[in-house]
């Protein structure tokens, strides 16, 4: 098998990010069948950010071109939230006009609220939006785990934000998924005051 490395994100990659998000976004296991239309999860949580921030989405290819895992970031999150509404909330509403049926999963946060997340961009205006303008979502699928991929992804991430001028990036994260808190922790990320134990919202800056 060809080893894994990390490389920038190219358009041919977008599909692969989408399947990738929707296997790790139940608290960090595969979120398949757990609303009832799989194409939610990316389009609120992937998506936007490749259409967007193309430059700041990095992948681990692992080694036949294939993407499995990915760092994906916003340099400036308030015009990101702008963008969203003009660009990606008109076409994601249109798309997604109403909750689907309940599933067997019955999941905490709901799909009512991951569409109204889906149409509601502001709910990304964190309070330390001045000192953390950047976020980032992260994710790789369980065979690239634990081998380092994680830490040097984020490293490539602040590296990217930092040449850019952007001091700190903040990421928001559900409470259950306690190895990426742990995974965090370890990385130097800490507490930013408006974090909830319901809602953890953690930053670092990008050249500590
Ligand atoms: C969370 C995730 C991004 C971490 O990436 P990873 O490649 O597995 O982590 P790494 O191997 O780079 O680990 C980096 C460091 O964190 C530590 N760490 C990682 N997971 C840990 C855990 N569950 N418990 C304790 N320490 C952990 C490692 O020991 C390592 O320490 P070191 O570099 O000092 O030796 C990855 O496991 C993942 O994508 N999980 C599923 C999706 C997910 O939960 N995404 C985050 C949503 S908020």
């Amino acid at each position: 098998m060809s080893a894994a490395f990390i490389r920038p994100y190219r358009p041919a990659d977008r599909d692969r990010i989408a399947h990738i998000c929707l296997l790790t976004a139940a608290g960090g296991g595969d979120a398949t069948g757990v609303y009832s239309d799989d194409s939610l999860m990316p389009e609120v949580f992937a998506l936007p950010y490749v259409d967007y921030a193309p430059d700041l989405a990095f992948i681990v290819d692992d080694g036949t071109g294939r993407a499995a895992g990915y760092v994906i970031g916003v340099a400036d999150t308030a015009d990101f939230i702008d963008w969203w509404k003009r660009e990606w909330g008109p076409g994601f509403a249109a798309r997604h006009p109403v909750a689907g049926p309940p599933t067997a999963a019955k999941p905490r946060f709901t799909e009512a609220d991951l569409l109204r997340a889906g149409r509601d961009p502001a709910r990304m205006r964190i309070a330390e939006l001045a000192a953390y303008p950047a976020h980032l979502h992260i994710d790789l699928l369980p065979e690239l785990q634990g081998q380092g991929f994680g830490r040097r992804l984020i490293d490539t991430l602040r590296a990217a934000l930092a040449e850019r001028g952007v001091p700190a990036v903040h990421l928001g994260m559900d409470p259950a998924n306690t190895a990426a808190r742990a995974f965090y922790d370890r990385l130097g990320f800490h507490e930013l005051p408006s974090s909830r134990p319901d809602a953890p919202l953690l930053g670092i800056g990008t050249t500590d």
